[in-house]
């Protein structure tokens, strides 16, 4: 399904009032956008800056997460005026999570709705299947949180503002060798993910490197109901920890089986836990994810400055609700977009998209240094990747977002 104006105010609308309020604005931006303004060459015309999203479907949570953050970085940027007069006008596409779906919606945003950069997305292989099309067109793309490092190695147009695999898959190592002084590892992994694939394979190398013995490798499909005859072979091999680089859905599934059959282990994954129905599908608090741990992206520290004035107004912006990571990482995606657009300057003939300008904006998205995000502050590296800290998070009762640890890249 695609969404059109109507069905995303719907759809924002049962999220959350001001994301309604938001969306609105883009669709009666978009349709005041007729004639030669539509490439945003008069004075006042808005930029177009498409995002696409898994605003339904199995990871419904990664897409309403993350546009909230969009949409704030949105909304400041706009009330203080915009970028040289024009507003910024975001343009979201459903991609409902699948990857066929996410290469027409940047189709789609690129040659219909002449968006001159793309936000997106969360899940890398939707982001593997979109990227190739800005790639090919010149028009800038940043992920807020794919970690699969094929993502940026499609070409020169895509980035993103988070960490990558490798170290991800190597802080986990360290941890549970570490911390929970695991010898011995077990591990079950979704083999339709880009995703889950890579970062199983970047935990098993760190871990035998750090000394570690995997005995037993298990996978499974996106959408399996029943993980009982891996989760059997898995209790028989006694593993000291099992490790689900999965997605907080068939995570919560896993996790459930998994205690049934009496496994005692401490399950570990990574960012792709990351939901605020992480805990309810693995049974409700104090339920089958009780203690486990997983690495994500920032915890949001109120303490610093920049991280409080972005809680703070997302909480004013969302009922007092608290962002999550994935939001800050779609805000923080859209603050350094915005902020190279300014950096690129006036188009020339005041035409923001022309292969010329987005080359421009391009190049200032690379050169982004020590930009002070809400998760951290990001530096872009000569791949068009974030090296930035990761937590480890333990869920407890009704909070995953207890920090156990914190890495260094
Ligand atoms: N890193 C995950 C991926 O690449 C996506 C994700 C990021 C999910 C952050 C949750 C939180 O597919």
């Amino acid at each position: 399904m695609r969404l059109n104006c109507a069905s995303t105010r719907l759809l924002c609308g049962l999220f959350s009032a001001s994301a309604f309020a938001l969306t609105f604005t883009g669709c009666a931006n978009k349709a005041a956008e007729t004639g030669p303004a539509a490439g945003g060459n008069s004075a006042s015309a808005p930029i177009i800056v498409g995002e696409f999203a898994s605003m339904t479907g199995a990871q419904a949570t990664f897409g309403s997460s993350t546009d909230k953050g969009v949409q704030l970085a949105a909304a400041e940027i706009n009330k203080a005026g915009g970028i040289d007069g024009h507003k910024i006008a975001i343009h979201l596409e459903n991609d409902e999570g699948q990857p066929d779906a996410a290469a027409t919606a940047v189709k789609k945003l690129i040659t219909e709705d002449k968006a001159i950069a793309i936000l997106g997305e969360v899940a890398s292989k939707n982001s593997i299947a979109a990227a190739p099309f800005c790639n090919s067109n010149r028009v800038p793309m940043i992920s807020p949180s794919s970690t699969n490092p094929k993502v940026t190695q499609t070409g020169p147009y895509i980035f993103r503002v988070c960490f990558i695999d490798p170290f991800q898959g190597t802080v986990a190592a360290k941890f549970v060798t570490g911390t929970l002084k695991a010898k011995t590892a077990a591990v079950l992994y979704d083999k339709t993910s880009d995703y889950s694939n890579g970062l199983q394979d970047f935990f098993q190398k760190a871990f035998v490197a750090q000394g570690g013995k995997i005995v037993l490798v298990r996978t499974y499909q996106a959408g399996d109901p029943d993980f009982r005859s891996s989760l059997t072979t898995i209790k028989a091999a006694n593993p000291d920890i099992l490790y689900v680089p999965g997605y907080y859905n068939e995570v919560g599934t896993i996790a459930r089986q998994a205690r049934q059959l009496g496994i005692k282990a401490p399950l570990v994954g990574g960012d792709g836990w990351e939901s605020p129905i992480l805990i309810e599908g693995a049974g409700g608090p104090g339920g089958a994810l009780e203690g486990s741990y997983f690495t994500d992206h920032s915890a949001l520290d109120e303490k610093d400055p920049v991280v409080k004035k972005f809680v703070e107004s997302y909480k004013a912006a969302n009922s007092g609700q608290s962002p999550d990571a994935l939001t800050g990482q779609g805000y923080d995606a859209a603050g350094v977009l915005f902020a190279a657009i300014k950096a690129a300057g006036k188009p020339e003939g005041g035409d923001y998209n022309t292969d010329a300008f987005r080359a421009k904006v391009r190049d200032a998205i690379a050169a982004t240094k020590g930009y002070a995000g809400a998760t951290g502050d990001i530096t872009l590296d000569a791949d068009r990747n974030a090296k930035k800290s990761a937590v480890v998070l333990q869920i407890k009762g009704n909070n995953y977002k207890n920090v156990i640890a914190t890495f260094q890249p």
